[in-house]
Formats: structure tokens, sequence, C-alpha cells
């Protein structure tokens, strides 16, 4: 039976299947000298073997919650994953966006830059910061796939609204429909396309829309394609968590053998799902929390790893660290920062004496506009600005924070930091040198050198007003 609010696949009700997938000559394993196939090999390889954790999250409403205008659950993950699996783990954003609504949500909110970002419904897959494609995904897609027959009978259907261009993709027809008439246009849809010799899937999500692709894609199968690539590379992350909130995530749900969390304010579409479909499934949560919260409520449920933000840690100087930990320091340090800055911190010679501590005297900033000064005065300079933000709409956030040790005492650490002052955001590619040098795991990390280069234009219109 039709379910409304579901994946359908056309095949599921017909015999055109596409069953040629596994014996295609663009087949994962023999991409192996494309650029696609080395960018991921170079996120594997970042990792050094095998992901701990590999998170695999929806963005809008799950990731992001647009009625959390501070942001505060985001950042929290955000601090929770650049201190404890960064540096080990993986982090994949698998969004309904095209490439351009993705970076325009990308502006406004602050999100991570995640390792592997599926875009467009599982349409586009693409690898590491400069977002290679995966050329590999394109040719499976396009198996019995014409986007022009699909225009053409959607066409003639007067209750499909267009989305806008941009969310129109090579693989992906996306449409706006009234929730009461969801059900029977589906249908009348997909007995259509298959006359014509189509193998599609149509999916109905967020209440409103409808998006039509080839058969074989989708979020879920997207993630089946990275998963069959990390097991014959050896390099299957030892856990997957995947996260959503609609219609189009219930794919992520029933890949076999992961976690999965649909958050509190999940829609009515993906919880009716779930209940037709994996209602007796024990790695599937409904969230309490919303969001990212609920992200990290799945974390802590499943036993997946740390699930303490440092953001719900009050007070940063109480650490109880087993180890020296250089992501967790740049975390701490920034979190610190903002904090004091924002007056939520006491304005203490205490606190003021531990930031100092933990700076070397004779340690250097090359700030991001190239003037040297020294982490002392830059502290001296941190004083002065204490509560300026206090109230006011300001975050920061580090990104990215990977660290290689370069001796016994000592550390590299590259990271992007960013500072968001109401609609203003800045941000720094930071190389830090830490040392452990005649100190103790409880007092932490010292500061030797900071190198600075701004990220963006709009940064080095205001150096000014940068700190670190
Ligand atoms: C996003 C896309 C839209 C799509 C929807 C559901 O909002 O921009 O095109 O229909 O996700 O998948
Ligand atoms: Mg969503």
């Amino acid at each position: 039976m039709l379910r409304f609010g579901t994946v359908i696949p056309i095949s599921s009700y017909s015999s055109i299947t596409c069953s040629c997938i596994n014996n295609h000559p663009h087949h994962p394993t023999s991409l192996s000298t494309s650029v696609s196939e080395a960018s991921l090999k170079a996120t594997m390889n970042r990792l050094a073997g095998v992901a701990r954790l590999m998170i695999v999250s929806d963005l809008d409403h799950t990731m992001v919650d647009h009625h959390d205008l501070d942001n505060l659950a985001l950042l929290r993950f955000n601090a929770l994953w650049e201190s404890n699996y960064r540096n080990n783990s993986l982090l994949v954003f698998s969004t309904g966006r095209s490439p351009t609504l993705y970076k325009e949500l990308r502006k406004e909110k602050p999100l991570l830059v995640p390792d592997i970002t599926i875009m467009s419904v599982g349409t586009e897959i693409t690898y590491g910061n400069s977002m290679i494609p995966d050329d590999g995904w394109i040719e499976i897609l396009n198996q019995k796939w014409n986007r022009n027959v699909v225009s053409e009978e959607t066409k003639k259907i007067s209750e499909l609204t267009l989305q806008s261009e941009t969310e129109q993709r090579p693989h992906k027809v996306s449409f706006y429909i009234q929730k009461d008439k969801a059900e029977d246009i589906m249908k009348v849809l997909s007995t259509r396309l298959e006359e014509r010799g189509l193998d599609v899937k149509i999916i109905y999500s967020g209440g409103m829309d409808l998006d039509i692709l080839p058969q074989g894609a989708g979020k879920g199968q997207a993630l089946a394609y990275l998963l069959k690539k990390f097991k014959a590379e050896g390099n299957l992350p030892h856990s997957t968590l995947v996260c959503g909130d609609s219609g189009n995530d219930a794919e992520l749900f029933s890949i076999p053998d992961v976690h999965g969390v649909m958050v509190s304010n999940a829609q009515e579409e993906l919880l009716q799902w779930h209940v037709a479909n994996a209602k007796d499934n024990p790695k599937i949560i409904h969230a309490t929390e919303r969001c990212a919260a609920g992200i990290i409520q799945a974390i802590g449920y499943f036993n997946l790893g740390p699930s303490k933000s440092p953001r719900d840690v009050t007070d940063l100087s109480d650490s109880k660290m087993e180890k020296f930990d250089p992501a967790y320091e740049v975390v701490k340090f920034y979190l610190f920062y903002e904090r004091w800055r924002r007056a939520e911190v006491e304005n203490s010679e205490l606190y003021f004496a531990n930031l100092k501590a933990v700076c070397c005297p004779s340690g250097i900033l090359v700030h991001p506009s190239g003037i040297e000064q020294s982490l002392h005065d830059c502290i001296n300079s941190l004083r002065q600005c204490y509560g300026d933000k206090q109230g006011k709409q300001f975050w920061v956030w580090v990104d990215q924070v990977l660290f290689s040790q370069l001796g016994s005492d000592s550390w590299l650490v590259n990271f992007k930091k960013w500072e968001q002052s109401g609609e203003e955001r800045k941000g720094c590619l930071t190389t830090a040198v830490l040392s452990s040098k005649d100190v103790t795991v409880a007092k932490g990390l010292t500061w030797l050198h900071v190198h600075q280069t701004w990220l963006n234009e709009a940064g080095s219109s205001n150096g000014i007003s940068w700190l670190f």
C-alpha cells in the first residue's frame, strides 16, 4: 500500500527495476584513480584508520534549529564535535538543499565544515573543503533517468508548483504540493512516469515538498554507497549515527547497522514511516530534545562516545582530563574568550591570572593583519574588553580543529576560528603551537605561538577589533 509521507519507489509495484548498479562499469571500486576517489582517501587518511563515529545529519530542523535564534544547541554540538570527535571521526551533512541554498545556510548559521557533504536529497556527494564531486555517483544516477520526461509529465499536473530554479538539479526535480493533495498526486505521478519507462523515486517531505529523483538516489542510497566504499577500503566507521526530522530522511533509518535519531521536533511523515517500518528497531530513537540537542542526546543514549559538550561545563578551569588534549584546549580557550566578552564569567583576578598562565611570556601572536604582538599583550587587551558583548548576539566557535604531535611535549594545531557579532562574521585560519613542558595535565597546555590569516574578505575590513 502507498503510504502518505513516505518514500515511494516505483519499482515496488512495477516490473521496471534498476538492477544494474552492481554490475555497472563505473562501480565505485573501479574508480580508484578519479579525483573524488583521491579526495575520499584523503578524508580517510586524515583519520589514520577507522572513524570512531560517523554522524550523518540532515540540516534544516535537525542540525539547524530555525527557531533557536541564539543557535545554542548547534554551538553546543560544535564544541562537542571539535573537542572530542573531529580528530578521529567523520561528519557528514545530508541535506535536501541544493549547493546554492546549502551555501546560503552556511552564511546564516554557525555550521561546521563537514568531511562529506551530500546535497539535493542524496543526488550530489562531495568531499572535503573544496567539495570535490563524486563522479562515480553521478554515473549511477544516470540509470533510467531522464529529467525532460519528468518535466513533461509534471507540467500536466496543475497541483504541482515548481520550486525555485536553484532547487532543480541534474538528478532532482522539486515541487511544492498541498498536504491534502500529496498522496493522490504521488500515485498518479508514479504511474505516469512508470509508463514512460522511468524508474524514479518520489519523496514527500516537510508537509509540502515533493522531490522526484532517480530510483537509485536519495539520502539512504547515498549513505549506502559511501558505506560500501568505506568497506571496500577496510575503513568502515566503528559506529554510524543518522539524524533527521522529515520524509526525505526516512531512508537513512533503513540502512542496516546504523544508529538513528529522529529529533523531538520530527515531522509527522517521518514518525508515521517509523511506526510502519522500523518501530521495533532498538537502534532508532525519537529524542526528547530538539535538533542538535537531540543529536547530542542520542550520542549519550547509544554510548557512542563523550556526550558532554564543553559548553555545558560551567567552570572550564575545573579540568578532569586524563591526558593532554590540544583540541579540548583550543575549544576551551575560545569558549572562555566568548564568555569573558559576554560577561558570563566573573571578572576575577584568578581567571585573568589563569589565562596569562596558559600563554608563554615570550609567546607571539601574528595577527591576521600581519602585526606581531606578544601573547601577554593580547591577554591584557582582552581584559579591557570584559563584557563588551554582554546581552548582545556574539558567538565564537572553532572549526576543523586538527592537530599533530611535533615532539614529546609539543603539538601543532590547525583550526578555523570564527566570531560573529550580530550579522557580521569574521574568521581566521589559525595555526598554534602548544606545549606541555613544565605543566600538569590539570593545568593544561601552554600556548607558545599563534599565527592567523583572514579567511574571508569581510574579516579584513574591520581588523582592529579582532583580538585572537
Ligand atoms: C530542501 C530543498 C528542496 C526539497 C526539500 C525536501 O528544502 O531545498 O528542494 O524539496 O529539501 O527534500
Ligand atoms: Mg530537515
